[in-house]
């Protein structure tokens, strides 16, 4: 009847809100990213569970993933599009609502807490601090042709940079920004896998940055937020 856009947060299960969970717990078929896996488990034993993680090499691309979305939302039964995150928020959530609505079927957003301000939660970093920073700007490190983020401009705001998507081209992320005008030596951490079992946080100073090991996937934090480490997220699955 209705395909549920759910945002799944950042991974430990404690961090869904309630509605996605109420409707995740009666869903009938849940599709889901690689990002949203850690709640997969509750979703309803009998629920067919479909992965259409691009990430492991099969065959998925987002035009059979809004395909089969619009098939199963005909079929009449309820499914849930589990995204990890917010899926408003660098998920193609958005292009996936257009497709469904252009279709005639019934869609309803579920916001997510995103990564871009969980990830530096959970590392007790507050993304704007009184006298550090009044500003947090959350882009993609994700370059694609023709959709070119203008590094010069961000680099002269100022305030924090959230970077998702950013560990493969950080080297050239922390040369653009230092190029604006950021200093070298300004901080940044690295948070993986955060609030999840798996989580590490990798701190150093940006003209560092590209040398630092960092593991995908993980969100950047640029700024002198960066720096501190106060009270945490302290996640039921981290901890
Ligand atoms: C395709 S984007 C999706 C973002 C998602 N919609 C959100 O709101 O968090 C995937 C990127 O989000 C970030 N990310 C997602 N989950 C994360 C986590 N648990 N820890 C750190 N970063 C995460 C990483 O930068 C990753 O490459």
């Amino acid at each position: 009847m209705t395909v549920y856009l759910v945002g799944a947060g950042p991974g430990d299960p404690d961090l869904l809100t309630v509605r996605a969970a109420r409707i995740l717990s009666s869903a009938d078929i849940v599709v889901f990213d690689r990002l949203a896996e850690p709640v997969l488990s509750l979703a309803p034993p009998g629920a067919r569970l479909i992965d259409v993680g691009k990430q492991r090499g099969d065959s998925w691309t987002q035009a059979s993933i809004t395909a089969l979305l619009v098939d199963l939302g005909r079929d009449g039964l309820d499914v849930v599009r589990l995204k990890g995150g917010d899926p408003y928020v660098f998920g193609r959530g958005g292009e996936e609502a257009e497709a469904l609505i252009a279709a005639g079927v019934d869609v309803e957003v579920v916001p997510g807490i995103s990564s871009a301000l969980s990830a530096p939660a959970a590392a007790g970093i507050p993304v704007t601090h009184r006298g550090l920073s009044d500003m947090v700007t959350v882009v993609t490190g994700h370059r694609q042709p023709g959709d070119e983020t203008d590094w010069d401009t961000l680099a002269r705001l100022g305030g924090t940079v959230v970077v998702l998507m950013g560990v493969g081209d950080r080297a050239a992320i922390a040369r653009r920004l230092i190029r604006g005008g950021r200093h070298g030596a300004t901080p940044f951490a690295a948070i993986h896998a955060a609030t999840t079992i798996d989580q590490t946080v990798t701190r150093g100073r940006l003209d560092e940055l590209g040398d630092t090991p960092i593991e995908a996937p993980a969100t950047l934090i640029i700024g002198p937020v960066a720096s501190l480490n106060l009270a945490s997220l302290r996640s039921v699955v981290a901890s």
